[in-house]
């Protein structure tokens, strides 16, 4: 027992040296491979080659600080020489025939570089993955408070506010429909939460505008809804046009009825009684400018 247990030990020593080697003599030419993981979900490490040669061993491991390499699981024969960590105990699973290692409920630590090695005829062939996590903001809020410009200038000044949470990495807040070089940003904050390091993001800028514009903002890929602002111009215009059509109107009325009640008069004149509470002079004067 304790004889294979130094076999054993032997032989994960010398794989362990020949892999520091490898890894040194290869150094940073090798390919990288990106994989992307959703926060909370898992993800596939494979490790597949092309070619159909029969496959002794698997490790995934995980890089620290650009070179030390940790251990995380694998397979060689039976048994595996090294122990699985206690964190990845739970977390991960060993696929034989597909040459991968699954990982479930990926956090933010998760992030970083991975290497593969996979033993065939005991030669290591190393890859080398990078794994990057991701998670979705929520619907950015935005709110506009517009009012007069301090200088009096035409049109109106804006105060924007948009704010997005829960999202990695960290995003900045952008302002798609406005003109990028009238922004002006008066805060602009970001802060990660302790246990899960996404990131809360809240950006405000004031922006001055002349026409009704509608604007949304966007953190990471998520959109708010659309406001209207710098509406006021088109809204007085509306009721300027209202309140013309309107006094065009009543005056209308009121010509046709002193045209109805003054033509009345001259075709009746003998019937006074009609004619109560209309004042003689202003029945004249329509007449006259008529
Ligand atoms: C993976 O990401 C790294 C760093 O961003 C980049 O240099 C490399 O080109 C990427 N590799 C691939 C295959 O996209
Ligand atoms: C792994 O799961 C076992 C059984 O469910 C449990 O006893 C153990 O505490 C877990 N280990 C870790 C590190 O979560
Ligand atoms: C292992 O990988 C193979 C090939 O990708 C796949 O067909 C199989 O379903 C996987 N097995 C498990 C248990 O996930
Ligand atoms: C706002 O902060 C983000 C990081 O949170 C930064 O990338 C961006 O450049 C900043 N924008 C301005 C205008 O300061
Ligand atoms: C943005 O504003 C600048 C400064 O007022 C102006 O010169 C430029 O034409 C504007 N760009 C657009 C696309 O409206
Ligand atoms: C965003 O910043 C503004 C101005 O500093 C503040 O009033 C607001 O409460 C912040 N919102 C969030 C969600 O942090
Ligand atoms: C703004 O959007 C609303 C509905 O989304 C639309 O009815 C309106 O015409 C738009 N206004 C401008 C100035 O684009």
């Amino acid at each position: 027992m304790s004889l294979q247990l130094r076999c054993l030990y032997v032989h994960s020593l010398a794989l362990v040296v020949t892999l520091l080697l490898l890894s040194a003599a290869s150094g940073g030419s090798d390919k990288v491979k990106n994989i992307t993981a959703v926060l909370g979900r898992s993800v596939t490490f494979s490790c597949a080659l092309n070619n159909g040669d029969s496959v002794e061993g698997l490790y995934i491991q995980r890089v620290i600080n650009d070179k030390e390499e940790k251990f995380i699981n694998g397979f060689y024969n039976n048994p595996l020489p090294m122990e699985v960590p206690e964190q990845y105990q739970n977390r991960t699973t060993v696929n034989k025939t597909g040459l991968s290692v699954e990982m479930r409920d990926i956090s933010v630590s998760d992030e970083g570089l991975y290497t593969c090695v996979v033993f065939i005829n005991k030669d290591p062939n190393i890859f080398k993955i990078l794994l990057r996590v991701k998670a979705e903001y929520s619907v950015p809020t935005i709110t506009a408070v517009c009012g007069q410009r301090s200088d009096g200038g035409a049109g109106q000044a804006c105060q924007l506010s948009c704010s997005a949470a829960g999202g990695y990495p960290r995003s900045a807040a952008g302002w798609a429909e406005l003109n990028q070089s009238l922004i002006k940003v008066i805060n602009n904050w970001s802060s990660a939460d302790n246990e899960s390091k996404t990131w809360t993001v809240n950006q405000t800028i004031m922006y001055t505008c002349d026409q009704p514009t509608n604007i949304s903002c966007a953190i990471g890929g998520a959109v708010s809804e659309n406001v209207t602002i710098c509406e006021r111009n088109l809204f007085s215009l509306v009721v300027i046009a209202a309140i013309a059509v309107v006094l065009v109107f009543v005056l209308l009325v009121i010509f046709v009825v002193v045209m109805k009640c003054c033509c009345g008069r001259q075709q009746n004149p003998g019937d006074p009684s009609e004619e109560v509470g209309m004042p003689l002079a202003e029945c004249h004067s329509q007449q006259q400018r008529v």
